[in-house]
């Protein structure tokens, strides 16, 4: 879903500092140490745009199409490490201290996932997605409820968000190695396939259905 851009606001002066040399009383003597404040000017690039011509030996054509994708599981990524925090904190029961534990643990790694992805965007000459709004705007994962939830809730939460980023990374990256994108399909498969796979892995296993003192 393509996020709208709003046009660029018009151009507005900066506060301007009295010419340098004179110091006036109007300005007690401060200048050239005064701060230039609240200031706008033109937007350097369009959000949804990729530069034409980066020295990267890969065509603006494939970058803009790589963009799309990682500013895609961008979203989702923003969306996950979110709610593993929310998890971290709203946690409760026998599991609070292991799980809270985890959740903060993989929230740090999804966090970690979240610069490799954005910088890939700026390296492509494309721009990523960066604010809450937009994040709500773009993302697949479906939003919680601001409620506390029983842990297997969570966890199926948790996992439903993996999931849904597991199958668009595995589509996304198969499209990057198709147009010789190399580059981003490493990314995809070498670091957020994985840690998302393992990470799903510590959780399913906690939804287990097993005796905890006495063998059935
Ligand atoms: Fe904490």
């Amino acid at each position: 879903m393509p996020i709208a851009t709003k046009k660029p606001a018009a151009k507005a002066k900066a506060q301007v500092a009295p010419a340098a040399g004179t110091n006036s009383d109007k300005d007690n003597g401060t200048a050239k140490a005064q701060p230039l404040l609240n200031q706008q000017g033109q937007i350097l690039q369009s959000f949804g745009t990729v530069l034409p011509n980066l020295p990267l030996a890969l065509d603006a054509k494939t970058r803009k199409s790589s963009v799309d994708q990682l500013n895609q599981i961008l979203a989702d990524t923003m969306s996950l490490r979110d709610l593993y925090k929310k998890h971290h904190w709203q946690t409760v029961g026998p599991t609070f201290y292991q799980l809270h534990l985890l959740f903060d643990k993989h929230y740090q790694e999804q966090s970690e996932l979240i610069d490799e992805i954005a910088e890939r965007i700026q390296v492509l000459g494309g721009l990523s997605i960066a604010m809450a709004p937009d994040v709500a705007e773009l993302t697949a994962i479906p939003r919680p409820p601001r409620d506390r939830e029983e842990v297997p809730v969570q966890l199926s939460r948790l996992l439903e968000a993996h999931q849904i980023i597991l199958k668009e990374v595995r589509e996304s990256a198969e499209k990057a190695a198709d147009a010789g994108d190399d580059g981003t399909n490493d990314l995809l498969v070498s670091q957020v396939l994985r840690t998302n796979e393992l990470q799903a892995w510590f959780l399913y296993e906690h939804v287990v259905d097993t005796p905890l003192t006495r063998a059935e």
